[in-house]
């Protein structure tokens, strides 16, 4: 019988997942020495080589490849069994959502309600981009993401819930504020404040204009919304951003949607968990709450309150 320890599944997932020692050890709080050991003792374990280094590169072998579906089986397997304890004991109240940052701008509204009627449900909200979402959804380390479309072909249960739509937006002073369906062309002319890489909505727009055909001019780039809002009213140039983000500054006449054609970009919202996730009682409750909302047909942007 091989004699692997849970510790040494936990390491071994964090360093196939990295593919490498000293990402997986910081993400586990651990020393490299310590990780290498661990391996290395699980290697000797189960008689083979679960990695190979080439270079200054780790890789996964062949039967490392292997061992990596049996864990992640074993890992999702023992925190859904630490799922169901938890109901058992009746404190099954707590949630962990990751969303998009876009999403992070109606998110807490959804929760607040969800809360009114799930007092005892004890909410963490972790707000990142869509690339880190994807690492989380592959680490399963959280309940479920709220998220733009995912990828194919990652294993995921993805459901629409409520449409995002991206605009472009403008400072009131700007020559084409209040002129109507102005041609895509056009934009070619103007310079754009972007997102950084990694963001969906970066993706989404890039996605549009090669689509497209039409070559945007790109300024800045700038990791938040509320940047590139600022940057906009100050300015330096044009900016594409979910209409979820831009309630206040529309209300209050600092930056306004410029009317082009084929525009808004019609994207959708997903509440995203990995197939076969077996979710805790609160988490099902928050994702049926969600579905409801789309069945009910929500707004499609602005605050949702
Ligand atoms: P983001 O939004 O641009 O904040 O990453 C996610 C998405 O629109 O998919």
């Amino acid at each position: 019988m091989m004699n692997l320890t849970l510790r040494q599944l936990r390491i071994f997932d964090a360093v196939a997942r990295h593919l490498s020692y000293s990402r997986a050890a910081e993400a586990l709080h651990l020393t490299q020495p310590a990780v290498s050991m661990q391996i290395k003792q699980l290697e000797d374990n189960v008689g083979l080589a679960l990695f190979e280094q080439l270079g200054k590169k780790i890789y996964l072998t062949e039967p490392g490849r292997e061992f990596q579906r049996h864990c992640q089986t074993i890992l999702q397997q023992l925190q859904e069994a630490e799922t169901m304890f938890a109901d058992f004991k009746g404190m099954s109240g707590k949630l962990t959502i990751c969303v998009a940052s876009t999403a992070s701008y109606f998110t807490p509204h959804l929760l607040a309600e969800f809360c009114k009627h799930h007092p005892k449900a004890q909410v963490s909200l972790k707000v990142t981009n869509r690339e880190m979402l994807l690492q989380h959804l592959a680490a399963n380390d959280m309940d479920m993401a709220i998220m733009g479309r995912p990828p194919e072909g990652l294993e995921l249960d993805a459901t629409p819930f409520m449409e995002n739509r991206l605009v472009i937006i403008a400072p009131p002073d700007h020559s084409l504020a209040g002129a109507h369906n102005i041609p895509l062309s056009r934009l070619a002319e103007e310079t754009f404040l972007v997102r950084e890489q990694g963001s969906g909505t970066r993706i989404a727009m890039e996605r549009f204009f090669a689509e497209k055909g039409i070559h945007l001019t790109i300024g800045t780039e700038m990791s938040t919304n509320e940047a590139i809002k600022q940057a906009v009213q100050a300015g330096m140039g044009l900016g594409i951003l979910s209409l979820h983000t831009l309630s206040l500054e529309l209300e209050s006449g600092r930056l306004v949607v410029l009317d082009v054609q084929h525009f808004p970009i019609q994207r959708n919202w997903y509440v995203v968990h990995r197939k076969g996730k077996r979710l805790s009682v609160v988490a099902q409750a928050f994702k049926d709450y969600l579905r409801a909302l789309a069945a009910q047909g929500t707004p499609s942007g602005g605050t949702m309150n």
